[in-house]
């Protein structure tokens, strides 16, 4: 069966297409589609075209698994130009997402209508490409360069209210799409036609304008923003051929970048790992009521989390005071997405209304899943886990959010240890993208996948991680702290080694997140371990916790920091505290200093994935882009690696 068909309501064809899962428009959409504008011009009881699609969604973009091979014909852009020239007009009919090549097409139609629901944009930056089939020229025809600079470099799609406002779209349907649609274009036909979007002039910006886009665009840190800012400023100084032609140029050769080949990867490991093959038909427990044990940072996080997604929280805490806390603590995550414009005063109310707190256990009694997160200490939660065995229902599931400890002695407080996983969240948890799933051997099948049911209900990354010290992500953490303390022994400046990590792409380098973060928690985990009777060398963190340096809450830790200003300053009291450990090797420029720092955590990741503590490597490369800052469009260590090997 072909994935287009048209089908006849009076004067009206209607076209629709069905590509599952997303209409993207592979070769055969590009095809039928060519073949359909021929078909419908030469029929003379058609006088206008109505382009629909089936499912979800109208044309999310171009097929993306096409990227890695050669193009084929007929293009896309030449398709977005036969539909602007049919005889007929036609209209898109938006419901879903029109994006990129979906919405390209639809600027090729003559009008484009949507339902209320619709957005439309231009992602393609985050694919690493900037639009290919006239994104960047038609668009700033459509509705002018600022809108268009906006959505081509952010990638981020507008509702169908502001593309109606910006004039992207022609008309919001109210009520049903289709009839709204047919009804649109049959009263176009009474006024003479508006010049196809090729046609229109494009305005022109003066060099402020660019140079203040350009410095916005600049911010992403990687180089797709840049070249579709360079390509919609082409398109204002240059006629509409031109511009097709530079445009399509640039969209090749990022289109074979590394950074594409990167994102891509990315884009596809985030979409199959909600769905890991092994547990494909296991059905997960409902988890609609949730309790959350502990209401400190974790806690008051995850409940925020949870309450933004629609569950009920109940928020159990030690005493009215640390609960009072608590709910603190998640209305002002909430007063904050209201200063953002994120959230309505009466959304506020409304999610604040599902949270009650409790300083008994006994209000856990009819929660579907009850997460711990209390003071990382063994006996306080296997006192905690104790408690829940007596007051949980004995279907509900237990988890706990512990960073280091072995899940296995937690479970063992439990009567039935098959109801009980480890859920991993990431501080700040209302906005960390990462959730480490970490069974023990007893966790049953159902229970794994509610945990990454609950995953996708919060718009959470789940990756599954088996029991070892850090699980996955701090596991590579602390190979990666232990590497670039050995380059600060090796002679290297500690400023140069963050400034080296924050031009691969991270926000932070690794001693500036240390100091943020504060060094005392993993030095104080360091002497727990030595306490009882690891062998853990001296570490320079040790030695400047030992001095009184725990980060910037100490005024002080790798850098001094002036008083109320975050800057770190490179400081002279570590040179002196450090000078011993300290010898003068060969300087590294910056490039050797990030691949030494990404091949460690490469290498760990490598031991990871051979113990079968992690179960591919885009789960490594996952942990390390939505819970530690890891580049996106370098793709993760594990990919990042694999790109280096290859080239
Ligand atoms: N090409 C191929 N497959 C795609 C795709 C695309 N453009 N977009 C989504 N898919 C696939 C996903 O891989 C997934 O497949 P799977 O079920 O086998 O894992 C399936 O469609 C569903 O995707 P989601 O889980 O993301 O579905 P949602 O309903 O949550 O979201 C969506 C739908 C908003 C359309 C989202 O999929 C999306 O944002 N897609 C990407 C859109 C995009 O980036 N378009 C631009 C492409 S580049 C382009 O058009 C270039 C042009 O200018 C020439
Ligand atoms: P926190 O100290 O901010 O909060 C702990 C809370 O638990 C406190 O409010 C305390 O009053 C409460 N509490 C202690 N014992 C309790 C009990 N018996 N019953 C009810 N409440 C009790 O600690 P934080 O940072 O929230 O950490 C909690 C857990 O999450 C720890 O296991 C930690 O390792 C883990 N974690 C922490 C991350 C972080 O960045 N802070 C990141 C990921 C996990």
């Amino acid at each position: 069966m072909s994935v287009l068909s048209v089908r006849y309501q009076g004067e009206t064809a209607i076209v629709t297409l069905d590509n599952p899962p997303v209409n993207a428009v592979s070769e055969e959409v590009r095809k039928g589609l060519v073949a359909l504008a021929d078909k419908l011009d030469e029929d003379n009881g058609v006088a206008a075209v109505v382009l629909t699609c089936a499912g979800r969604t109208f044309i999310a973009g171009a097929d993306v698994r096409e990227f890695g091979k050669p193009p084929v014909e007929p293009h896309l852009p030449d398709v977005v130009t036969r539909l602007e020239q049919a005889k007929k007009p036609w209209v898109a009919a938006i419901h879903g997402a029109a994006l990129g090549g979906g919405f390209e097409i639809a600027m090729g139609c003559r009008f484009r209508v949507a339902d209320r629901s619709a957005k439309v944009g231009l992602p393609e930056v985050t694919l690493g490409i900037i639009p290919g089939a006239s994104g960047t020229v038609r668009t700033p025809r459509l509705t002018g360069v600022e809108a268009a600079v906006e959505l081509a470099t952010s990638g981020k799609p507008v509702s169908a209210h502001q593309a109606l406002q910006s004039g992207v779209i022609d008309k919001v349907v109210e009520g049903d799409l289709l009839e709204g649609a047919i009804a649109f274009a049959l009263e176009a036909l009474n006024h003479p036609l508006p010049q196809p979007v090729s046609a229109r002039p494009v305005e022109t910006r003066d060099e402020a304008f660019w140079e203040k886009a350009k410095k916005q665009a600049a911010r992403a840190g990687y180089q797709a923003p840049l070249s579709a800012l360079d390509s919609i400023r082409f398109a204002s100084r240059h006629s509409f051929d031109e511009a097709m032609a530079y445009e399509r140029q640039t969209f090749l050769d990022l289109r074979a970048s590394d950074e594409a080949a990167a994102l891509r990867a990315v884009f596809f490991a985030e979409r199959a790992a909600p769905r890991p093959a092994f547990f494909k038909d296991t059905k997960p427990r409902p988890a609609a009521r949730v309790g959350i044990v502990g209401g400190g940072t974790m806690g008051a996080g995850i409940a925020s989390s949870c309450l933004s997604a629609g569950l009920n929280v109940v928020l159990i805490e030690r005493d009215d005071e640390a609960l009072a806390r608590g709910r603190q603590t998640v209305e002002r995550t909430f007063a904050g997405a209201i200063k953002r414009g994120k959230l309505s005063a009466e959304g506020k109310d409304t999610l604040m209304s599902a949270l009650s707190g409790s300083t008994d256990y006994a209000d856990l009694g009819r929660c579907d899943l009850v997460i711990e997160a209390v003071f990382e200490e063994i006996s306080v939660k296997r006192d905690v886990f104790k408690k829940l065995d007596r007051h949980c229902r004995p279907d509900a599931i237990l988890a706990t959010n512990t960073s280091y400890l072995d899940p296995r002695e937690i479970s063992s407080a439990l009567k039935d240890s098959s109801r009980f996983l480890g859920l991993h969240f990431f501080s700040p948890a209302n906005v960390m993208k990462l959730l480490e799933i970490v069974p023990v051997p007893e966790t049953a099948d159902d229970v794994l996948a509610s945990g990454f049911a609950l995953a996708k209900q919060l718009g959470k990354v789940p990756v599954r991680a088996g029991i070892c010290e850090g699980f996955i992500g701090n596991r590579i953490l602390k190979r990666y702290r232990a590497e670039a303390e050995t380059l600060v022994r090796e002679g290297i400046a500690i400023a140069d080694i963050d400034a080296a990590m924050r031009g691969f792409g991270f926000k932070m380098g690794p001693f500036e997140a240390q100091d943020l973060g504060g060094l005392d928690i993993a030095f104080l985990q360091r002497e727990g371990a030595r306490a009882e009777g690891a062998v853990i060398p001296e570490t320079l963190g040790d030695i400047l916790v030992r001095s009184g340096r725990k980060g910037q809450k100490s005024g002080g830790g790798w850098y001094d920091y002036a008083d109320g200003d975050r800057t770190p300053r490179p400081s002279s009291a570590v040179s002196d505290l450090l000078a011993a450990q300290v010898t003068n090797g060969p300087q590294l420029d910056p490039e050797e200093i990030s691949e030494r720092l990404v091949r460690a955590m490469a290498a760990e990741g490598e031991a990871i994935l051979t113990e079968g503590v992690a179960h591919s490597a885009s789960d490594i490369d996952l942990v390390e882009i939505h819970g530690y800052g890891f580049p996106r469009w370098k793709g993760g260590p594990m990919f990042w690696k694999d790109q280096r090997l290859r080239s």
